[in-house]
């Protein structure tokens, strides 16, 4: 209860006593505790009369009291609604700034996705190049020049090349003569998705032309770490056997050269086949 209602209660209390007293003194009603109007003091009048009105006025206070008491309850809820609303709005907005938040890094993450992706297309991770001048070297099995390298990575490929002159020679006199120049990796061949090699087949006793050689290729599945790379000769492909070894030579004079690359590709699987 409001502290003015609780003061209209108590007077009203007073008021109650009093007019039960009956009294008949002209003036009495002017020392009440209730400050009546002025002129109502000069007047004779039956103080219950008196005060029968003057508690009806004191009601009709009390009943606006309750009314504005009410109404303020009644601005109390819609106060507590208004800052529910307001509540939610607020939250509602720090969402907002959330989902704003998220977005832009979204943003910048498929940038990011975007730009690693037009680099993937094909980048070099890694290169090494191996060379030496004048490296001649007659043999027809067996390794011919090698090439330490170091794979950073699992997920990237190996693209390996060679470069430098090869010969052979037919050893006749019929059937011609063939050889297989081919790179190990590690020490076997690749085989995903192939080989590396090529091959030179003569069937002219004493041809010795020596031809500019470049041979080159990808590998998927070489693992990260140490890898050792060579270029090889050996015997012609299995299935095409019947030819003589015939006399090989690699590299002459001029310079012969592995290089090997570790390349990032995008979707290995589907680009290197
Ligand atoms: C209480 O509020 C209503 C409207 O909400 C108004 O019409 C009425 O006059 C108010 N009562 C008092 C006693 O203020
Ligand atoms: C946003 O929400 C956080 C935590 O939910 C709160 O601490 C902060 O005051 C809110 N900011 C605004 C502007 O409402
Ligand atoms: C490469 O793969 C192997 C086997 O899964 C793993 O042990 C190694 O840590 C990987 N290396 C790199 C650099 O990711």
């Amino acid at each position: 209860m409001a502290p003015s209602v609780l003061r209209i209660s108590l007077l009203l209390a007073v008021l109650r006593v009093t007019a039960g007293q009956s009294t008949t003194s002209e003036d009495s009603h002017c020392s009440y505790m209730l400050k009546l109007p002025e002129a109502e003091c000069g007047r004779t009048l039956v103080d219950e009369q008196y005060m029968e009105s003057s508690m009806i006025a004191l009601q009709t206070q009390m009943t606006q009291m309750n009314l504005v008491t009410n109404n303020q309850t009644e601005d109390i809820r819609k106060l507590s609604k208004d800052n529910e609303k307001l509540r939610q709005k607020i939250e509602a907005g720090n969402q907002t700034e959330h989902i704003q938040k998220l977005t832009e890094e979204n943003e910048k993450l498929q940038q990011r996705i975007a730009s690693i992706e037009t680099g993937r297309k094909r980048s070099v991770v890694n290169v090494k190049q191996c060379s030496r001048r004048s490296h001649g070297d007659g043999r027809e099995y067996g390794l011919i020049f090698s090439c330490d390298f170091v794979k950073k990575r699992n997920d990237t490929v190996l693209r390996v090349v060679w470069n430098g002159d090869l010969r052979l020679i037919d050893t006749g006199p019929k059937g011609g003569s063939a050889r297989r120049w081919f790179f190990t990796i590690n020490g076997k061949e690749c085989s995903d998705p192939r080989t590396i090699d090529t091959q030179l087949h003569v069937s002219d006793s004493d041809s010795d032309n020596h031809r500019p050689a470049y041979v080159e290729g990808y590998c998927r599945g070489v693992a990260a770490g140490d890898v050792y790379v060579a270029w090889n000769v050996g015997d012609i492909t299995s299935g095409q056997s019947g030819y003589k070894v015939g006399d090989s030579h690699t590299g002459w004079v001029a310079t012969v050269r592995i290089i090997v690359e570790e390349v990032d590709v995008e979707s290995a699987d589907t680009v290197i086949v």
